[in-house]
């Protein structure tokens, strides 16, 4: 090879390396095949945020359960055919919604571009414009997903980290997703925005230690807070804020409120009690900090287990597999 070639090998194996993650997925995938997809995108999730800004946190759960649960391959969005149950109606995705907000982006995309833009994108790209209202985007999306043909309930089994889980279960469980500590501690993050029902932390709050007492991981004043919010534990329905100072806001209260014993969850309690994973949640009480690892974090959770190239198809509707 001689020296202009091989320049210019070199020139395109960095350029792939830029725009790639390894698994295809690559910078702005539509480029050339629909030009204007990001930006409908964008277009219609704000549209959405600007009269419900509870979205964001609802679609940022939902790109989560995708990509944990047979990849992010849009699997979740899919319907339950015959008898056998989609990921969608499993006990845990029941609460999830935003799923009408893919339905008018897709159909928006399917009218500009037929056949080209995977469910799977949309959600990626429109869980990160609703937590970006009117913000530059908050972190990078690569594209070029396809979508899933398979939805299982029983798929969740072994993949969906309960908030009752331990350390070393919710290591084991980001581990079979390439996620590591840093990317587990990141993204748990994401609950500085956004509610969750009373039955997802109300055990905490009422003869944890079987002596009538709060769990004691969890702050005094908080518990009795949290208790004056759900005094009913079984009640399905009432909701409390994840971050009481700033449940719309994205930023890094989170690991304050972890950090001062306020984390809602078990499972979020659980990231102090691994000295690596304690040291990063008090580095990323920095709100910049915090931003970065989560932009990290969110590229891998992004790319797992995708379908590219010729693998699954794009749906032409998401809720349910093409004819
Ligand atoms: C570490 C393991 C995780 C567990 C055990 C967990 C568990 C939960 C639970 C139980 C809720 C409350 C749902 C409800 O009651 O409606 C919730 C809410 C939420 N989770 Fe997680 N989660 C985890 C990781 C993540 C990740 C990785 C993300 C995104 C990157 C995420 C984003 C959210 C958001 C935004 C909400 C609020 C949803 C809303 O307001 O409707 N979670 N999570």
């Amino acid at each position: 090879m001689n020296n202009a070639c091989m320049l210019l090998f070199v020139l395109i194996v960095v350029g792939v390396a830029r725009t790639c993650n390894g698994r295809g997925l690559v910078k702005n995938f539509y480029k050339m095949t629909c030009p204007l997809a990001e930006k409908t995108v964008r277009d219609i999730t704000w549209s959405r945020v600007a009269t419900n800004s509870a979205l964001g946190a609802k679609l940022l759960r939902v790109h989560y359960h995708d990509c944990f649960v047979m990849g992010c391959d849009a699997s979740l969005l899919l319907d339950t055919v015959g008898t056998v149950q989609s990921e969608k109606e499993a006990g845990p995705n029941l609460l999830l919604s935003g799923f009408d907000v893919i339905d008018d982006i897709k159909t928006q995309l399917e009218k500009d571009c037929p056949g080209v833009v995977s469910c799977a994108d949309i959600v990626a790209l429109a869980a990160r414009d609703s937590v970006s209202f009117r913000k530059r985007p908050l972190w990078d999306v690569l594209t070029g997903r396809r979508d899933g043909k398979v939805s299982l309930a029983s798929n969740i089994n072994g993949n969906l980290p309960s908030p009752f889980s331990d350390f070393a279960t919710l290591q084991q469980l980001f581990a079979k997703k390439n996620l590591n500590v840093n990317d587990l501690v990141a993204l748990s993050g994401a609950h500085t925005i956004g509610k969750a029902h009373c039955g997802t932390f109300s055990k905490r709050l009422f003869n944890f230690t079987a002596n009538g007492d709060a769990d004691p991981s969890l702050d005094t004043r908080y518990a009795n807070f949290l208790r004056t919010k759900c005094p009913n534990p079984s009640d399905p329905a009432t909701t409390v804020e994840m971050d009481p100072r700033s449940s719309l806001s994205f930023d890094s209260h989170y690991y304050q409120a972890l950090t001062q014993k306020q984390g809602l969850f078990q499972s979020d309690a659980a990231l102090l009690t691994n000295i690596g994973s304690a040291r990063l949640a008090r580095q990323l009480q920095n709100g910049n900090a915090f931003m970065v690892q989560f932009a990290k974090s969110m590229l891998k959770m992004g790319a797992i287990e995708v379908l590219t190239g010729n693998a699954g198809e794009i749906r032409k509707k998401c809720r349910v597999v093409n004819p």
